[in-house]
This record gives C-alpha cells, structure tokens and sequence, in this order.
C-alpha cells in the first residue's frame, strides 16, 4: 500500500505534456459533440388526443418524432411505404413507451400499458401520386380530423435518370410534389382541427438551389441538367417557398404552415442512396467524423417535436425554423427570404384546383400556377 502511495506522490503529470494534450483533445471532442447535437425541444407540451400523421415514420427521424409525440398523448398514424416495416416501428414504439409508463392499478381497461399508446400504420408510397390520394381518402373516411401532418419523408441521392411512375424526377415528386399533395388533400381535415399544423422537412442545402426559371418545377429534362444533390437542393427549395406561399394562402384559418431543418443528421435511411456509404473502407473513415458533426436522429428531430406541440407558435406560420432550441431564427427568415428573392420571388404551384392532380403526367403545362412568395 505505503509503495503504490509514494508511486503515486514521485508520478508527476507535468513531466510530460501528453496528459494535458489528451485532456484537452477529450474537452474539445465533447464540446464540438454538444454544440453540434443542438438544442433539446425546450418544452415538454402534452398534446392529448390529437391526431398526428408522420409520413415516414418507420425509421430515422420520422420513427423519433412519432415516439416523442407518442409519448406526449399524441394518436399517432405513421404512414409507410413498407407496411411490415411501419408495423414492427408501431410496435417497439409502443412497447418502449409502454415500460416508461407505471402501471395504474384504476386502470382496468388495459393490463398492458403499451395498449394506452395509439400507433397505426397506414400505407403510404409518395412515388405514386395515386397512393397519395388512396391514402388521403382512406385517412379522412377514418378519421375526423387531423391536427397535425408532419411531411418528414424525403429522399436524397436517387437517381435522377430514372422518372417516377408519374412521371416525374424522383426528388421533385418524393420531396416536395407528394407532400404538397398529400397536404392539400388533408386541408379540409386540418381545417377541422382547433389549430392544425402543417411541418415540412427542408433542408440546409436548399440554400445551394439552382432554379431553372423556365421551368422552375424542374420538369424538364432534369437528368442532363441536374445531379441528384442540385435535384434534392431544388426540391428542398421549392418547399420553403411553398410553405411561405401555403402560408399566405391559409392566412385567416385555423391552420399554420412552417418548414424547419433538422441540420445534419446521420443514422437515418436518408443516406442509403449515397456513393459515400457503399464502400465498407470509406465508412469506417467517415463514421467517426459523422459521429463528431451530425446530429443523430433523436437529436435531428427535436426543431420538427417543437413545431408540433409548442403553444407559443399557435400563430406563428409560413416561418423557416433552423435551431431547434431557441425562438425562431430571424436570420434564417433573412436567408429564407434571400433564398426566395434569388428564385426571383415566384413559385409554380400545380393546379389548387384540382385535389388530385389527375391530368398530371410529367407535363405540368397549363396546370400550374405562378404565384409570388
Ligand atoms: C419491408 O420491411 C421488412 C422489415 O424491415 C423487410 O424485411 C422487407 O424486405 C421490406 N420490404 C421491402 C419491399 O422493402
Ligand atoms: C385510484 O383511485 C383512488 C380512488 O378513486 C384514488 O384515491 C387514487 O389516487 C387513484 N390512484 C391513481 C394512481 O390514480
């Protein structure tokens, strides 16, 4: 005992300076880590009862949103393209809500405290404009409101040689085309909601957005003008302007309208169409980084947990969210709105008109709108 004591009283940390090195790379490790995972959603706001679709919500953020919301009383539907997929997520969200949640001896309706949570899965392939209006339909005719659509789906690095079904570039219609459908058709039911909030998912990167402005919509021969990054940045920018133009639209009812990005997020399914992921070499290389400077899903989360559930964005709308923490960024609105100017403050909105878009076949032509942001 008395050797290891004066072992420790002869070691002096000073003679070298690698303990202080090591300790002051650790410090910065943390403090890039924490600043980087931003803020935590600030409230912890019940929404009993209210109906929330998550389009999306089998994995990654989508699947973070819908257990938070869950959790907070939420009725949760979460709208998947793989049925099988949706039904395990509904499952272990609702189990692990279910442990957190003592048992109440009152309630006798339910021995299972996982039953007390309400999670559906309704199927949902935004690459099928059809689908979209199937599930919108089915929606209503079960349902009498919705209080809350969260679009959080989306994709990044498709292929933009290949058109969807309807015709259409794959960001285009994954990212902005489907959901701006999807949303109009549910309109009447957000109407009926006390207050209805409409999220949409953008991105940083629409800030890298090229326009085409004869042929905004990027309906054109898209392939030979755009890799699939400017097709995501694109699509991402056509939803900022087209919430601020849903925004107008929907001045005077009870429904509001905001975008948020989440920031960098990893441990999605968002990057599996990424050249950067494929190669096993060039993960083990990028893991680490991306641990370090991208947010995880829970954490990518927490600006779209706060747009849906904050009191004191009741009649805040058509505003671009970046940290999630804090009030709105008024310099994100400047960059929005410069964004916006840049895109020459027009927007093409297919046909409001006609909830289905049914003459929609790649060509857009008459049936677009022109509108200013
Ligand atoms: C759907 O999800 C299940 C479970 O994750 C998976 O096994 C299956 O391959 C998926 N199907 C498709 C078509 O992706
Ligand atoms: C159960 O009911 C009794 C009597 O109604 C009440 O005093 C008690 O607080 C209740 N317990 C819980 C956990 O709600």
């Amino acid at each position: 005992m008395e050797r290891v004591l004066s072992m420790f009283e002869r070691a002096d940390p000073f003679s070298t300076w690698w303990p202080t090195i090591a300790a002051l790379l650790v410090g910065l490790v943390i403090t890039v880590r924490t600043i980087m995972s931003g803020q935590r959603c600030p409230n912890d706001n019940q929404i009993k009862e209210q109906i929330v679709v998550v389009t999306g919500g089998n994995s990654g953020m989508g699947f973070e949103i819908a257990k938070a919301l869950a959790a907070r009383g939420g009725r949760i539907i979460l709208a998947c393209r793989n049925l099988t997929a949706g039904e395990r997520a509904a499952a272990i969200i609702k189990r692990e809500l279910g442990c957190r949640t003592p048992l109440d001896p009152n309630d006798s309706s339910s021995a299972n405290p996982a039953e007390r949570y309400f999670v559906e899965v309704r199927q949902l392939d935004l690459c099928s404009l059809s689908s979209v209006q199937q599930f919108a339909a089915q929606l209503m005719s079960e349902f009498e409101r919705i209080d809350v659509l969260v679009n959080n789906a989306g994709m990044v690095f498709g292929n933009t040689q290949v058109p969807t079904g309807d015709g259409f570039e794959q960001h285009l219609q994954v990212n902005y085309l489907a959901p701006l459908l999807l949303t109009q058709l549910l309109l009447p039911h957000l109407e009926r909601s006390e207050q209805g909030r409409i999220i949409f998912t953008s991105a940083h990167a629409h800030q890298a957005a090229k326009m085409d402005f004869d042929d905004p919509l990027n309906v054109g021969s898209w392939a030979v003008k755009f890799h699939a990054r400017d097709a995501f940045a694109h699509s991402k920018l056509a939803l900022v302007l087209a919430t601020r133009w849903l925004a107008k639209e929907l001045t005077g009812t009870t429904v509001t309208v905001n975008c948020c990005t989440p920031g960098l997020v990893r441990g999605t399914r968002h990057l599996r169409h990424s050249p950067l992921m494929s190669a096993f070499c060039v993960k083990v290389i990028t893991y680490p980084w991306m641990w370090l400077f991208m947010k995880n899903a829970y954490e990518g989360a927490q600006t779209a947990i706060r747009l849906a559930t904050d009191p004191q964005l009741k009649q805040v709308s058509g505003e671009y969210f970046n940290r999630q923490g804090g009030v709105h960024n008024g310099q994100d609105t400047a960059t929005a709105t410069a964004t916006a100017a840049a895109a020459r403050k027009l927007i093409y909105v297919p046909h409001a008109q006609s909830p289905g878009w049914g003459s929609l076949t790649g060509d857009l032509g008459s049936n677009v709108y022109l509108h200013l942001v």
